[in-house]
């Protein structure tokens, strides 16, 4: 969940690592640090926001060609700056930074301590820079102390080392899946980073560490090993995000522009897939034969959060479409109900980050019983992309802002074009339906372009109203359902408003003893074969006296007149309607949030990629 960045080459390795913090601030912040070498060994840390370790570099800048540094999302220890990372030993000897957690740290500690090291943090982590001391104490060189000590931890890691002994060196190692470790190559200078986006600004070179694999990254070299010491050839794969997409531009916050790239992230997923003309889709990278598509017997999506939400939606669309039986199940459950898996079930994970460990222990659980692994990911060369058997790379670039909203409706997209795909590798989807949605499918950029027109809906006046409430309700049916789901969580995460998604049809098995007054009733009402039902849950409300808030089609004034306010969505094919009536309660959240001062895009305890069980 934290973030590690580390620089080696000619120039001030801290300014280059602080700036790569500052792209990753994202996955953990509550507090950072950096350890520099300039003939010793130099940390600087802070507890809060980076602004604090900026301060503190200010005060005491930081030299030296070779530095590591960290934000933290503290496991153990409270979140103050003696637990910060990077940890060192008594004597500066080494410097160490970790994502992850060291389960047998108790162990190790007091046996460390019983052989006389000091320790100054409340950290498992600070049990690898001792650790590392000893075997430099040892006579063993830098990458074999570091060799022997990895050996000796339980859990899943990220480590990244540095030594003053050793000024041109930084050792990086992957140990299970407690997030990525990227190499980024340059020219006579070499990088390190648990995400993309940290380096993205200075190379598009990079090389993956897989689980038990270590690198010793010099200016000029890198060299990679097992934990066993035998030495593994990597490729480099070229990154195609463009830099430009991880920096905010003219927004205010990252969650505003990635909302407002949709329209574009859409378009770049359905272009080079589908053929216009004849409505045939591709995904040469599932390697499926029509025998093997029509062999699938079932097909369980798993996911967490929002991409959850989208595996629901995509149950749907892949029922529907192509005719195959579909469970959607929280990744954090799966293994926990032993599933009816075999070799002829699909596990198709859906995830933005590709590091959630749930979702990977999830795909872990299906590889075992036998199920073929396909994921629907964002993140290139991240742990769900290289287990999956076929794994489609989404077209949204890189998702910064905690909320994720254009991972969201593209992979609604995908499993859209996806559902179509097995259709007609099945045998299922005529021709003629296939051109109906492929010419839907078309048309979406345009309507997602719509409802972001400036001046489209009125979100600002609405969220200055309602930004005092304490509780939210969204309702929503069908295909809409997930998305009263996904608009609830998104209002919740980032404004911190109570607020529940539910399936309309069930708010008077319950919920409907909440309705008063004070309640805001979100209602996903759009013309579709749900929509006579939808009204009659907007009278219901009504009749308590609920604050009717009604997302609807153009020039629906039917539903407008029994609404308190209305959010308008352009029309849209039946089945693609949740991709265009997921953007107005993204943007309400986000105006929301933003009329309650709340941190858009790091929002409290939260963080972008969860690493943790
Ligand atoms: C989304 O707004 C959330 N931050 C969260 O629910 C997220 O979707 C979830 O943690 C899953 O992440 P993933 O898609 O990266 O696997």
């Amino acid at each position: 969940m934290c973030g590690i960045v580390g620089y080696v080459g000619a120039k001030n390795a801290a300014d280059i690592v602080f700036n790569g913090l500052k792209k990753l601030e994202y996955r953990g912040y509550d507090s950072a640090g950096i350890a520099s070498v300039n003939g010793q060994l130099e940390i600087r840390r802070a507890g809060g926001k980076l602004v604090n370790l900026q301060n503190k570099l200010a005060d005491q800048p930081l030299l030296g060609t070779l530095a590591i540094g960290h934000t933290r999302w503290a496991t153990h220890g409270a979140p103050v700056e003696r637990n910060a990372h990077p940890h060192a030993d008594e004597q500066n000897n080494v410097a160490v930074v970790q994502n992850g957690i060291v389960e047998n740290f108790v162990a190790l500690r007091q046996q460390l301590q019983a052989e006389g090291h000091i320790f100054r943090s409340d950290t498992d982590t600070e049990v690898i820079t001792h650790l590392i001391d000893k075997h430099l104490a040892a006579g063993h060189t830098l990458p074999d102390a570091c060799r022997l000590s990895f050996q000796q931890l339980h859990g899943a890691h990220a480590i990244a080392v540095i030594s003053p002994a050793h000024p041109d060196t930084i050792i990086a190692a992957r140990l299970g899946n407690a997030g990525g470790v990227i190499v980024g190559l340059g020219d006579h200078e070499n990088y390190l980073a648990s995400d993309i986006p940290a380096i993205l600004e200075h190379t598009q070179q990079v090389v993956f560490l897989e689980d038990g694999e270590m690198a010793v990254i010099t200016p000029d070299s890198v060299d990679y090993c097992r934990l066993d010491g035998s030495p593994v050839t990597k490729p480099t794969t070229t990154i195609t995000w463009d830099p430009v997409s991880a920096v905010k531009g003219q927004y205010r916050h990252f969650m505003q522009k990635e909302i407002h790239e949709q329209p574009q992230s859409i378009q770049s997923t359905i272009r080079g897939r589908i053929d216009f003309e004849s409505g045939q889709v591709q995904f040469e990278e599932l390697h499926l034969t029509p025998e093997q598509a029509q062999r699938i017997d079932r097909i369980f999506i798993t996911a967490c959060g929002t991409s959850f939400f989208a595996g629901q939606v995509g149950r749907f669309l892949l029922e529907k479409l192509a005719k195959v039986k579909v469970s959607v199940d929280y990744a954090s459950e799966f293994r926990y109900r032993d599933p009816l898996v075999d070799e002829n079930t699909v596990i198709l994970a859906l995830s933005q980050s590709g590091e959630t460990v749930d979702t990977l222990a999830a795909m872990e659980e299906g590889r075992q019983k036998g199920a073929a692994l396909w994921s629907i990911v964002n993140v290139q060369g991240s742990m769900v992309h290289k287990i999956s058997n076929g794994s489609i790379l989404m077209q949204a670039g890189p998702e910064i802002g905690v909320a994720s909203t254009k991972a969201f409706t593209t992979t609604l997209t995908d499993l859209m074009l996806l559902a179509m795909y097995l259709g007609q590798q099945r045998g299922v989807l005529s021709a003629a339906q296939s051109l109906e949605l492929a010419a839907a499918l078309a048309h979406l950029p345009e309507l997602a372009g719509q409802v972001l027109a400036e001046g489209y809906n009125d979100y600002d006046s609405l969220a200055r109203l309602y930004h005092q409430k304490e509780h939210f309700l969204f309702l929503g049916r069908g295909l809409n359902y997930p998305i009263a789901l996904e608009g609830a969580l998104k209002l919740k995460e980032i404004s911190y408003i109570h607020a529940e998604g539910y399936p309309a049809g069930e708010m008077k098995h319950g919920p409907i003893a909440l309705i008063d007054e004070n309640m805001p009733v979100v209602s996903i009402v759009t013309q579709d074969h749900v929509y006579d039902k939808m009204i009659s849950q907007i009278e219901q409300v009504r009749a308590r006296n609920g604050i009717v808030i009604s997302l609807i089609n153009e020039g629906d004034d039917e539903v407008a007149r029994k609404s308190d306010h209305v959010l308008t969505i352009p029309r849209a094919h039946p089945l693609l309607t949740p991709i265009i009536s997921v953007i107005p309660l993204q943007l309400l959240a986000y105006h929301t949030a933003v009329w309650r001062g709340a941190d858009v895009d790091q929002p409290r305890n939260l963080a972008k990629s969860v690493t943790v069980e």
